[in-house]
């Protein structure tokens, strides 16, 4: 088992010791296992899958589908066609937009998403909703930046037909309370779409146990590659559904006019898909679990415990996090009073710290907060406490640096 101290040396982009990378939310590292494997791929089997009878064909087939087996494994789903490959957390919400929501929506329906959605698990409902004469209705945050019970009892209702929901906030770090969400959904014969992308590195998943109906996420932001990612979804319910981008491999028989399509998963894949990517994933998996979920969940809480104790001490920040820890994930937005985040955010990267600074593709949650944009620090497992520290100190620094004009203004 690998120990999370020692798991800074995995990554090659922290050798030469210069980089505090606090933007894991944005995109994780990536581990040297996963490079080796990828190239590995392409230089030993590298062919396309499905559409070869010959040896190197069938390899790759074996290796994308074994991949698909370690997806279903990690996230405990009960069987791998229920896991689809695609090129991201977005394609898949679009995919479940379509194939679900376009095709099944009715006048009068009603879609409940929360105020913190990032716009790609928001703007897709915008667009079939209003096709469709359905109502997109929102869950709003409480002061402490959660969406609470009294909240999740009135939104959802008879009318709703889709609950799509973040689980981990990008903005606030709020783990929402997808227990009740899902339950109460599922007593008004609502179907619940959960967006794991910013839970899936930190927290194990268990598809089963949520009883999701569909979850997504991307392999980037688990130590896996760009340009991968994943829908599950309930076998019963993705064999309901209709494809959505079509192509080569989806189809059964295509004949002048009409078309029947393939079994699960194939379905839901047009097109020669990202095998070298998805051989990244598998690989982003093994190493997660060579670490273990517990241990790197143990880590990053410590972390986030530490940033928010830290943090919150510094009386020229704004924090927009939850206070109770146990509702915080690996991710703090904060504002420096008096300085724009981009001018935070440029000063830090001259200190060599790498924070995000923008409405972080959540502008309606920006607008409902009264403000336009923040920082946002997120980390990953190979973070340390000397990187929250590298942070405070260039914090102070930039205070010192503006602190007149912050006076003039307050
Ligand atoms: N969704 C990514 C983020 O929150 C890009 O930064």
């Amino acid at each position: 088992m690998m120990k999370i101290k020692d798991i800074k040396k995995e990554f090659p982009i922290f050798d030469d010791g210069k980089v505090v990378y606090l933007d894991s939310g944005a995109t994780s590292q990536k581990p040297k296992c996963v490079l080796e494997d990828m190239r590995d791929f392409y230089e030993k089997s590298n062919a396309n899958p499905y559409r070869g009878a010959y040896g190197l064909s069938v390899k790759a087939t074996e290796v994308y589908n074994g991949a698909r087996e370690k997806v279903a494994k990690f996230i405990n789903a009960k069987e791998s066609c229920e896991i689809i490959f695609t090129k991201n957390a977005t394609e898949s919400l679009n995919l479940l937009a379509y194939s679900l929501g376009l095709d099944n929506l009715k006048k009068g329906d009603e879609v409940v998403i929360s105020i913190m959605e990032h716009h790609s698990n928001l703007v897709p409902w915008q667009k079939v909703t209003k096709a469709k004469e359905a109502k997109l209705k929102y869950l709003y945050i409480n002061d402490n930046f959660e969406i609470d019970e009294k909240e999740i009892e009135k939104k959802i209702t008879k009318k709703t037909k889709i609950v799509s929901i973040t689980s981990v906030s990008n903005v606030l770090g709020t783990i929402n309370n997808l227990e009740a969400i899902v339950k109460k959904a599922h007593s008004v014969g609502a179907v619940v779409i959960v967006d794991a992308s910013q839970s899936v590195a930190h927290h194990k998943v268990d598809v089963q146990s949520l009883d999701a109906d569909f979850l997504v996420f991307s392999a980037h932001k688990m130590y896996g590659p760009l340009g991968v990612g994943v829908l599950y979804g309930k076998k019963k319910l993705l064999e309901k559904m209709l494809p959505f981008i079509m192509g080569g491999d989806m189809i059964e028989f295509v004949y002048e006019q009409e078309t029947t399509f393939a079994q699960l998963p194939n379905k839901f894949e047009a097109g020669t898909q990202n095998v070298g990517g998805v051989v990244g994933l598998a690989s982003a998996i093994d190493f997660l679990e060579s670490v273990g979920m517990k241990n790197i969940e143990k880590h990053e809480r410590g972390l986030i415990s530490y940033a928010y104790d830290k943090l919150s001490r510094l009386p020229y920040l704004t924090l927009l996090c939850p206070k109770d820890k146990s509702k915080m994930s690996s991710v703090i937005s904060f504002n420096v009073k008096g300085v724009h985040p981009h001018d935070v955010s440029t000063l830090l990267d001259l200190k060599g710290v790498c924070v995000r600074s923008g409405n972080h593709c959540a502008q309606p949650l920006m607008r409902f907060l009264g403000i336009d944009s923040t920082c946002r620090i997120s980390f990953g497992l190979y973070n340390t406490k000397e990187d929250v520290d590298a942070l405070g100190v260039a914090l102070g620094e930039i205070y010192e640096k503006f602190k007149k004009y912050i006076k003039e203004e307050n």
